[in-house]
């Protein structure tokens, strides 16, 4: 596998960048609370809190809102500061008691048993992992759900308007990811390193034996501004999430 020891200094020059800027995510992710709330709704009652994981949980607004909704949360990072952050941010919100472990270590190996979990999230993690490492984090959510718990995913997607200018230079290993270092900020896609854009077939083959595998894809275009400050006339995110059952 990669070096764990680079990949924890470039999250942490990066968590340091965003601190210093005011610029990390406080804001739980959208596309993946939409489903996991799709699949709240059909839960039987239970008489202990569901217990969910964050793998590269950043700074934790998704375990705020999951602690929110009375589950027990744990979430795991490379980067000691995003960590830091997350337990500030959990606690100062009222939930530290709903923490069940902040664990620094890798989403390609982690230290739980198989089956401890009822939910798994992850957002844009997955997506910066070279091929070993992503296959082995897939793994792991395979390992740690226990039957019938939920995963759920959002990553790059290849119709990304970054991946459809820069395709001739994929990685001729690992299809689908370009190496991203034009200078700028490391706040910034387009200088973070490895990034891999999914095809939606690829998901099937990542979590075999699931029951249900259903990426959907989301698109938006930047405002034009935005795009011409990128260097583009129009700019296409895509990301797909991804909801799958074990
Ligand atoms: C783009 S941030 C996303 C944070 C959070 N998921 C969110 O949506 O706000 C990526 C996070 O993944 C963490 N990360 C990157 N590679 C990792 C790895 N191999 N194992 C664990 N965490 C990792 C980074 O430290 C960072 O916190």
């Amino acid at each position: 596998m990669t070096q764990t020891s680079d990949m924890k200094r470039l999250w942490e020059d990066s968590f340091e960048e965003q601190i210093a800027r005011g610029a990390y995510n406080t804001a739980p992710v959208e596309a993946v609370i939409r489903s996991v709330a799709y699949w709240l709704r059909d839960q039987p009652p239970s008489d202990r809190p569901l217990h969910f994981l964050e793998m590269g949980c950043g700074a934790g607004p998704t375990l705020v809102w999951l602690a929110q909704k009375g589950m027990r949360v744990s979430g795991v990072d490379i980067a000691t500061n995003a960590l830091e952050l997350a337990r500030e941010n959990l606690t100062r919100n009222g939930y530290a008691d709903r923490i069940g472990s902040l664990t620094e270590c890798s989403v390609s190996a982690t230290p739980f048993a198989d089956g401890t979990f009822d939910g798994i999230i992850e957002s844009c993690v997955f997506q910066h992992l070279p091929k070993p490492d992503r296959i082995a984090a897939f793994r792991e959510v395979a390992r740690l759900l226990r039957p019938g718990g939920l995963f759920v995913g959002n990553m790059l997607a290849d119709a990304h308007t970054t991946f459809q200018k820069l395709k001739d230079k994929q990685l001729p290993d690992d299809p689908g990811s370009l190496h991203l270092a034009d200078g700028s900020s490391k706040i910034h896609l387009t200088n973070i390193g490895l990034a891999h854009f999914f095809r939606k077939d690829e998901y099937a083959g990542l979590l075999p034996g699931f029951a249900v595998v259903d990426p959907c894809l989301s698109t938006y275009y930047l405002p034009k501004s935005e795009a011409k400050k990128r260097g583009y006339d129009e700019y296409l995110q895509a990301m797909h999430t991804v909801v799958a059952i074990k």
